[in-house]
């Protein structure tokens, strides 16, 4: 029985795969991260991202880390000829659904063709173990809640998520014709939250897209206020509702679908989520209470392109994968906030690297 450990992590420096790299040096792995920097930030000028020198001190060990871009296919062919790798998890891609609107080409040619040069090198070197990060986005509008993995998919409207979309039917028709291939989409809800050591966490360049760090940026004092958008939804509370899930859950999601995908399992689709929905004000609520401040906010117009509610089915991963989610809203918002606090301007502030 081989002892090879090695897994290529595309994108491992970004926020969800940090903490994912994190687990898989808990879970015994031997992880490879490639990273280009596009949704992380360099410690120095040139240097390696903030992230990789924090995830070290985490686990107390050296993590190889290369600087790759998937759109270069010769430094990818020589990766694959220089390490042994027994499955990759794919995170790297662009991620904001507002700027995918703006730059669709970028959006399609990164995530899409990079996808292609990615498993192109898979086949060349025979690597046939794939976890693929994928996303909610691809059920667009939910028909129904909570959202099993039966939903219809391929609705939604932004480039960012059509490309998810996109990337989920390319690895069918892939797994159709590779029969030793092993591949699980994984479509994530809402991330949130932080490593409890307040090392590593979500640090987006400019105006957050996303409502959780501009909370955080709003309750240290970045930011003056929260605009909530829309407050008219037909929810408890008039605000939008979402599946909020700690990203260090959704990293052992990753652990628990690493093992699944070598065991010969074909093509297979989860929702990692909680299952639970939380309102932006509950979310407000949650991050006043672990801060201790006052969050000023006011209501304004839905913003285009979002949904009232939008929370998941979660029994397919906890029967198949033995996953579920175990970190409450709580424990999210004090993560969160630990790492606002220690990091107030993220990890730019880090040039020990
Ligand atoms: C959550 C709620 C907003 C910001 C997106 C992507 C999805 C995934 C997660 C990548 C909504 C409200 C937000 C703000 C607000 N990303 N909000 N003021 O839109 O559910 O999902 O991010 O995979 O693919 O679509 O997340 O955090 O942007 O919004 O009121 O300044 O917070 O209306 O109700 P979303 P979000």
């Amino acid at each position: 029985m081989s002892d090879n450990k090695c897994i290529l992590v595309t994108g491992g420096a970004g926020y969800i795969g940090s903490h994912t790299v994190v687990e898989l040096v808990n879970a015994g792995y031997d992880p490879v991260v490639i990273d280009n920097c596009a949704n992380a930030v360099r410690a120095s000028e040139n240097g390696r991202p903030g992230s990789i020198k924090r995830i070290e001190k985490i686990v107390d060990k050296k993590i190889i880390y290369y600087d790759i871009d998937l759109l270069n296919k010769a430094a990818l062919d020589d990766l694959f000829a220089k390490h042994s790798f027994i499955a990759v998890i794919h995170f790297a891609g662009l991620k904001a659904v507002g700027e995918s609107i703006e730059i669709p080409i970028e959006y399609y040619k990164v995530n899409i063709c990079g996808t292609l040069n990615l498993i192109e090198c898979m086949k060349k070197y025979q690597v046939s173990n794939l976890v693929f990060s994928s996303s909610a986005t691809v059920y667009g509008t939910p028909q129904y809640l909570p959202i099993d993995e039966n939903h219809t998919v391929g609705s939604c409207t932004n480039p960012y998520g059509k490309s998810k979309y996109f990337i989920e039917e390319i690895l069918r028709d892939v797994g159709k014709a590779e029969k030793d291939w092993n591949i699980i989409l994984l479509r994530y809800f809402n991330p949130v939250g932080s490593h409890k050591s307040g090392l590593i966490g979500e640090d987006p360049q400019g105006t957050p897209n996303n409502l959780m760090p501009y909370v955080a940026q709003v309750a240290i004092g970045r930011r003056s206020q929260l605009s909530i958008f829309g407050g008219d939804y037909d929810t408890p509370d008039g605000t939008g509702v979402r599946d909020y899930i700690h990203v260090v859950d959704l990293a052992l999601g990753h652990i628990a679908a690493l093992k699944k995908v070598s065991t010969k399992c074909g093509l297979k689709v989860y929702n990692l989520g909680t299952g639970k929905g939380y309102s932006v004000l509950d979310m407000v609520r949650g991050m006043e209470k672990a801060s201790g401040k006052k969050i000023p906010y006011k209501i304004v117009d839905r913003r285009d392109g979002d949904v009232g509610s939008c929370y998941a089915e979660v029994t397919l991963a906890q029967t198949e994968l033995g996953w579920k989610s175990d970190r409450n809203l709580e424990e999210m918002c004090e993560d969160l906030w630990r790492w606002q606090t220690k990091n107030p301007k993220g990890f730019q502030t880090d040039n020990s690297s």
